[in-house]
């Protein structure tokens, strides 16, 4: 997919979450924002999965414009799958149904297809054996690979993951990186941002370094985690590589 921000302004009141950011990319299967904490990484993934308007500026994915137009912008939406760091489930539905009951009522399958459809996704997952419970009896991980699994289960064009496993320990944090390689592997198209280093470097093809709300490094994954170009990319890269 080809994604472009040109000249991306995201103000929350006072605060300046993204200041002038300039992203193009011509062809990317799975994107990885990094950068240090409070630089813009969610608050561009949400601008690019249609979730919020840019204040100013104007942001291309493929044909598409979806910045400034709210139209544009719900249709948009309607076509991704979006995973957040916790908190993705419903809580008062089991397992099966989280990703059974969006797929009947917001894609309007049938309720027998919608099933089948968790079901075969869950077994994926290898879920199948808590596909009863709920999310208060289920992992970390297990919630994390729920949730993927809901994100994914109406064949969105793109996926965009905010951090799925900042919430997890190591054990878990592997199990649902395993889940999303296997996506990058099925060819789905997708946006993580993620402190990872060493999963962006094996996952995705390119990665764009955010920081203070502006581009500090875009290109290839492992051109830019192993011999960054600017001195602001090498600052955080060493920081992060530290621990
Ligand atoms: N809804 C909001 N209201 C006010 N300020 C916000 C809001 N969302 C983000 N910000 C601010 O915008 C800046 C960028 O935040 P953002 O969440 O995009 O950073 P991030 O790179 O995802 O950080 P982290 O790695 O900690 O998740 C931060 O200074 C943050 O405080
Ligand atoms: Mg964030």
């Amino acid at each position: 997919m080809r994604l472009e921000l040109k000249s991306v302004v995201k103000q929350y009141g006072q605060q300046r979450a993204l200041d002038n950011l300039n992203i193009a990319i011509l062809d990317t299967s799975c994107l990885a924002l990094i950068g240090p904490s409070g630089g813009g990484k969610s608050t561009t993934l949400r601008l690019l999965a249609g979730l919020e308007a840019p204040t100013s500026g104007s942001i291309r994915i493929n044909e598409n414009e979806i910045g400034s137009d709210a139209a544009k912008r719900n249709a948009h939406l309607k076509n991704v799958g979006v995973v957040f760091q916790s908190y993705n489930l419903f809580p008062h539905l089991n397992a099966l149904t989280n990703i059974a009951l969006p797929l009947e009522k917001v894609h309007r399958h049938s309720k027998a297809d919608s099933i089948t459809k968790a079901e075969s996704l869950l077994q994926q997952f290898q879920l199948f054996e808590h596909r009863f419970k709920m999310p208060s009896q289920l992992s970390g991980g297990q919630n994390q690979r729920v949730a993927i699994a809901r994100a994914i289960a109406p064949d969105p064009d793109i996926v965009f993951l905010d951090e799925p496993t900042s919430a997890l320990d190591p054990e878990m944090t592997a199990e649902v990186l395993d889940a999303i390689e296997s996506l990058v592997e099925a060819k789905k198209r997708l946006v993580i941002a993620t402190h990872q280093m060493g999963f962006a470097k094996q996952a995705a093809d390119t990665v764009a370094i955010i920081a203070g709300g502006k581009l500090v490094e875009v290109g290839d994954a492992s051109q830019v985690i192993d011999q960054p170009g600017t001195e602001r990319a090498r600052e955080f890269l060493n920081a992060s590589l530290k621990f």
